[in-house]
């Protein structure tokens, strides 16, 4: 158990409770090509409505062109972080509008599929942290996402450094209490906030 875990009610599985979003990556980390096959293979797996696998992923390791080009498309907050991370994903759902009304199966899809790698990462001892701070036209154009498909989320994957490598105001982020809405307000039975009765 660390620091960052989970305070839950009940025990839930250590993979879910520790799993965490750093900011703080170790810059001089590489990720083996095993790992990252895992990362993708834990997407790829991932249950879809009708088995669509509406998601597509856009790959960059730190030093190549892709990571460089998703690296752009963020947001400067996340910049200065994600620049450390060994891997950043781009997920991209396809979209299926029906009678002009875009559904949102995709992204519910594509969103399950990006956690199913978030998970894999701390599985095998790394961190990873979502991202919805990017410039999704810059990303499109920089790494042609044809039209049709709509980049989602990015997820930079990487080592634990340790938070005082951060700069104060990250750093503060870093080490800040891990919080959730009580279970009474989110889990309702009945009628739309009712706490389910349930003690454990
Ligand atoms: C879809 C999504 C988008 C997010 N976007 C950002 C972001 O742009 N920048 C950032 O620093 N964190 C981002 N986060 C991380 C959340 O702030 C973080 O998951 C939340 O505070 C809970 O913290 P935890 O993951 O450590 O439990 C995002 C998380 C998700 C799931």
């Amino acid at each position: 158990m660390s620091p960052r875990t989970a305070t839950t009610t009940a025990a839930v599985h250590p993979l879910l409770a520790d799993r965490w979003s750093p900011r703080s990556f170790d810059a001089a980390h590489t990720l083996g090509d095993e790992e990252l096959v895992s990362l993708l293979e834990a997407a790829r797996w991932a249950p879809s409505a009708y088995n669509a696998q509406p998601w597509r992923f856009l790959v960059g390791r730190r030093g190549d062109t892709t990571f460089l080009r998703i690296l752009d498309a963020l947001v400067p907050f996340n910049q200065a972080w994600a620049h450390a991370s060994s891997l950043l994903v781009a997920a991209v759902a396809q979209e299926n509008v029906e009678d002009g009304v875009p559904q949102p199966g995709p992204s519910y899809d594509t969103g399950l599929a990006t956690a199913q790698l978030v998970l894999q990462a701390h599985a095998l001892g790394l961190h990873a942290h979502q991202m919805s701070g990017f410039d999704a036209d810059a990303l499109r154009a920089s790494l042609g996402v044809p039209e049709g498909f709509r980049p989602l989320s990015v997820v930079a994957v990487g080592a634990l450094a340790p938070a005082e490598l951060l700069p104060p105001k990250l750093r503060e982020r870093e080490t800040a209490v891990r919080e959730r809405r009580p279970v009474a307000e989110t889990f309702f039975a009945h009628t739309w906030g009712t706490p389910l009765p349930v003690r454990p």
